[in-house]
């Protein structure tokens, strides 16, 4: 099998030079998001069976995906890259190792596969890609910017690729609330590729979580008429311009963006189930009337049963279900999220006990979603997503608190919320300010209006 060096110098198994450039370029848009690039990946290993790391590719994207339906296929991938594997590096063998790992549903090991990829080769774009995406969904904040870190000071701004190592640094820095220094670093980024979907999107969290909203609102604006460029992701980013949007207080081009961007027909994408269910619970509690919208994010959710992957997922999914009416799927929903945990399935036990709290606040059964949610307030972020989707739980047990009378309670935990948006002393004062509003405000509709938006700008 031939053997050559990538562009940034690691011996790639079953690529002549062409290929390999043909490979980076694929890279390359997997990473800013394109579509249609597992159809060329197929053609690169009709033409190469033997390119080892390209079974791999077709294998993580498929759980990407995040549905349990693509997993045999994944495993046949995996079977393929197993076959070549003695003929490959060590490196590609941890890469195999760490398929093998995801397929089988062994996080630990799939980042430890990872970890010691990176740690021996620093350059390796793809694992570094997929460590710092993969503690996303875990969680882990902490190691999310500690891995980045460990690999960034090997590339130089002249080492192809250097400029997609970016957007998850500024990300991790974002989420671990280093907020100034993951703008600089989101900025960086953009400065390469103005259309970096990823640190784009990580300035986006920068402004949500400063409530930056009308740089927010702006930014994310100018790039709108772009978006239909990209993947699924796309998605995501309208549901950022959505929030910024709901802080401006203009529900009805809220409602617009739902019905046109973020969730125009039923999906099977978790992360479609997500963006729009978190948005419709949003917009209910600011009094909007959502029509019928539930019932597009409940057939999203019903059709895909049983399907998700990403635990996230499972308490959107519940809450569709319930706030549609759907209590025998919900009722469904809810025995498998327990099938799942009984069964020993990463992250499930927590994903049911929240997707069983979920499902109360959407059958209006406001005291005991209270009494379950505000034990699994925290344990709840050990099903990832970032601080701002996790905000979902906060926004329902405010609401939860004040339909039952409780605003002491609503008070609290509405400066509870905030506890990830300031980083320094400008930040504490404002804090200290919104904590005034907090208090002052005496009726349930002002307290809820102050869920619109992080701190005051
Ligand atoms: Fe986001």
């Amino acid at each position: 099998m031939p053997r050559l060096n990538d562009v940034r110098g690691l011996p790639t198994t079953g690529l002549n030079a062409e290929q390999l450039l043909h490979y980076e370029s694929l890279l390359v848009d997997i990473y800013t998001y394109r579509p249609g690039v597992q159809a060329r990946v197929d053609a690169l290993l009709h033409q190469s069976p033997d390119f080892v790391m390209g079974h791999v590719l077709r294998g993580y994207a498929l759980m990407t995906d995040g549905l349990r339906s693509g997993v045999p296929e994944a495993r046949r991938y995996l079977a393929q890259a197993q076959q070549l594997a003695a003929g490959g590096t060590e490196r590609e063998r941890l890469h195999i190792q760490t398929l093998q790992a995801w397929v089988d549903g062994r996080g630990a090991d799939r980042l430890q596969a990872l970890e010691s990829i990176l740690a021996r080769w620093p350059l390796d774009l793809l694992a570094y890609r997929q460590l710092t995406a993969m503690l996303f969904w875990t969680g882990d904040k902490r190691r999310q910017l500690a891995s980045a870190m460990q690999a960034v000071p090997h590339w130089q701004p002249d080492v192809p690729g250097f400029a997609l190592t970016l957007g998850p640094l500024a990300f991790a820095l974002e989420e671990d609330g280093r907020y100034a220094l993951a703008e600089t670093h989101a900025q960086q980024a953009l400065a390469y590729h103005d259309a970096d979907l990823w640190a784009l999107h990580a300035l986006a969290h920068v402004y949500e979580m400063q409530g930056r909203v009308r740089e927010g609102d702006a930014t994310l604006s100018a790039v709108a008429p772009r978006l239909k460029d990209f993947n699924l992701f796309r998605g995501h980013v309208w549901w950022h311009l959505a929030l910024f949007r709901m802080a401006q207080g203009r529900m009805d081009e809220v409602l617009d963006l739902l019905d046109r961007e973020i969730l125009p027909a039923t999906s099977m994408f978790y992360l479609d189930i997500q963006n729009a269910a978190s948005l419709l619970a949003r917009l209910e509690i600011q009094g909007v009337n959502v029509g019928e919208r539930w019932e597009r994010v409940a057939d999203s959710a019903e059709q895909t049963l049983g399907q998700h992957l990403v635990v996230f997922t499972a308490p959107h999914q519940a809450m569709a279900l319930a706030r549609s009416g759907r209590r025998q799927a919900l009722a469904q929903a809810l025995k498998g999220f327990q099938d799942d945990a009984q069964a020993g399935v990463e992250q499930a036990q927590t994903g049911a006990a929240v997707s069983a709290a979920l499902a109360l606040y959407g059958t209006g059964e406001y005291a005991k979603f209270l009494d379950l949610m505000r034990v699994l307030r925290y344990e709840a972020a050990s099903l990832g997503a970032s601080h701002a989707q996790q905000d979902l739980y906060f926004q329902l047990m405010v609401d939860a608190a004040l339909r039952i009378d409780e605003l002491p309670l609503a008070r609290s935990l509405l400066k509870e919320r905030l506890v990830k948006h300031f980083s320094d002393a400008v930040g504490w004062q404002r804090y200290q300010e919104m904590a005034g509003l907090i208090d002052a405000a005496s009726d349930p509709q002002s307290l809820r209006r102050l869920l619109r938006t992080g701190l005051p700008q």
